[in-house]
């Protein structure tokens, strides 16, 4: 018999026609609302700094994994082998992802973001150096990267970022050196940002890493907003000072809602602190006086059943992301985010925050901005009720970066008690934020600038539209949107359970 002939191998997609094809693949691109008009139109998803839309490879790997489904831990049957092996799978991935040298440090999940991983590491750092009682932050932190080391490691200093012609940049290297100095004994850790979930502003994780090790202070980087739009590298440096100790990241904003938070950390940091929590899966030996945890990682860390199809979803869109290449889709980004600040810049009435001198200090996800004369809440409630585009407003959990940004409409805020804010119902301080994931592109753009244009040219006539509510925010006086119009969970498990579904 002869043979058949092979067909021609596939030629391997570039990264455009990959990035063309995901981009074109995620859950809700084509969600539609009614608006304040009566028309239901298609939204346009600006909001992905809070949490990016699904991947469909990710949505479909754990649609097929739960075929498989079992807990971990267990290689007796074959679908827990099956998870354990894909669990597995999924903290190697990070890792690789991550560029983390997996002999020398673990990943492992945990909470449902960012948050949990931080709360985490800081007790962690705070048993591993307790008579280091210093963290320094700079001030563009999340909440999330500064309550926790208030917390639970005692005293936090901010530290200032770096002015050019355009604003504010990132994090000032000097200042961090001179604290470094003036500090010296006692700073547990340096804790940054990788990118501002405000303006977007990427800070220079190598050289805080560097000047933080030469000065023997550990490194802990909020990946937050950088995994999804900035290749990372944790180890592996041509110089070692540039390693990062802990990486923290949220996989809901790693294009798969559902997922839980990532901390990728040196085991040898780790091996040195009873873990924090306790329970079933890290331990080897429990009587009923004691136990003994296990020494391998990441199960040490791991208590209790772990989110499985969140962490193999993330695994599948981590795998999707390398295929394309982090180095092109930044480069996308860049220039995706260079045509949004050239958009809005030429729009008279608008203030970007943050530096926009982006060849000088480079910017990703997210930009924040305000409309001369129009609270902050007005404009994402017009955008969003008449334009359909979701955007975020008021401070962003980074009060202390958003006020110093905005001092003229901070002033009150900051004077007053609580008591006297209340009584006086005055709008909150704050700002809008515009922010980008890989499935937005130059219309999604042109969308945004087209609606603030109206929104500055009506700006009175939406002014008597809307009402400042209880909440503090403006609220359109006639029009509610209705959740239950497009979405209801009794709704949809009576057409489950009528034999209409699937
Ligand atoms: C920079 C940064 N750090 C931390 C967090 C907290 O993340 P999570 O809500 O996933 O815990 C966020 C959330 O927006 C963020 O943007």
């Amino acid at each position: 018999m002869v043979a058949a002939p092979k067909p021609p191998a596939a030629t391997p997609a570039s990264g455009e026609q990959l990035l063309e094809r995901i981009a074109a693949d995620f859950i809700g691109l084509n969600t539609t609302y009614r608006v304040a008009t009566g028309e239901v139109t298609r939204r346009v998803y600006l909001d992905s700094t809070a949490s990016t839309l699904m991947m469909g490879a990710a949505y479909r790997t754990v649609a097929s994994f739960l075929e498989h489904y079992a807990n971990t831990h267990s290689l007796m049957h074959n679908s827990a082998r099956l998870a354990t092996g894909a669990y597995d799978w999924a903290h190697q991935r990070v890792l690789s992802f991550v560029g983390a040298d997996p002999e020398r440090y673990t990943c492992f999940f945990t909470g449902s973001g960012t948050t949990g991983g931080i709360n985490r590491l800081a007790r962690i750092y705070h048993q591993l150096r307790p008579d280091r009682d210093t963290v320094l932050v700079s001030i563009m932190e999340h909440h999330s990267n500064d309550l926790p080391h208030r917390k639970h490691i005692g005293r936090v200093i901010h530290l200032p970022v770096a002015m050019d012609q355009a604003g504010m940049g990132a994090v000032d290297l000097e200042a961090l050196e001179r604290l470094l100095v003036q500090e010296k004994g006692r700073i547990n850790y340096v804790a940054v940002t990788g990118v501002s979930n405000v303006t977007g502003i990427i800070n220079p994780v190598r050289a805080v890493a560097r000047l933080a090790h030469e000065h023997d202070a550990l490194v802990l980087v909020d990946g937050a907003q950088m995994v999804a739009h900035v290749p990372v590298q944790v180890s592996g440096h041509d110089d070692p000072l540039e390693d990062i100790d802990a990486l923290v990241f949220s996989g809901h904003k790693t294009y798969v809602p559902g997922s839980p938070g990532v901390v990728v950390a040196r085991k040898d940091h780790l091996a040195q602190v009873e873990p924090d929590e306790v329970g079933g899966g890290m331990v080897d030996r429990v009587f009923t006086e004691s136990y003994t945890v296990t020494p391998h990682f990441p199960e040490r860390e791991e208590a209790g059943t772990p989110n499985i199809p969140g962490a193999i979803g993330l695994a599948a869109a981590l795998e999707v992301l390398d295929r394309v290449g982090m180095d092109y889709l930044l480069a996308e980004e860049t220039k995706l985010i260079g045509y949004a600040l050239q958009a809005l810049e030429e729009i008279p009435d608008v203030t970007i925050y943050g530096t926009t001198d982006t060849g000088h200090c480079p910017r990703a996800a997210s930009i924040s901005f305000n409309v001369e004369g129009l609270p902050h809440s007005l404009v994402a409630g017009v955008l969003n009720d008449y334009h359909n585009i979701a955007v975020r407003n008021e401070c962003f959990c980074a009060h202390p970066y958003v006020i110093e940004m905005i001092p003229d409409q901070a002033a009150d805020y900051l004077a007053m008690t609580d008591d006297q804010l209340a009584a006086a119902c005055l709008p909150k301080p704050g700002m809008v934020r515009a922010s980008f994931g890989l499935y937005n592109n130059t219309a999604d753009v042109d969308a945004l600038a087209e609606a603030l244009r109206d929104i500055i040219a009506k700006g009175a006539e939406y002014q008597a539209l809307y009402k400042l509510g209880d909440d503090l925010e403006y609220h359109h006086q006639t029009f509610t949107f209705q959740p239950e119009e497009h979405f209801s969970i009794p709704d949809l498990v009576t057409e489950a359970l009528s034999g209409d579904g699937p």
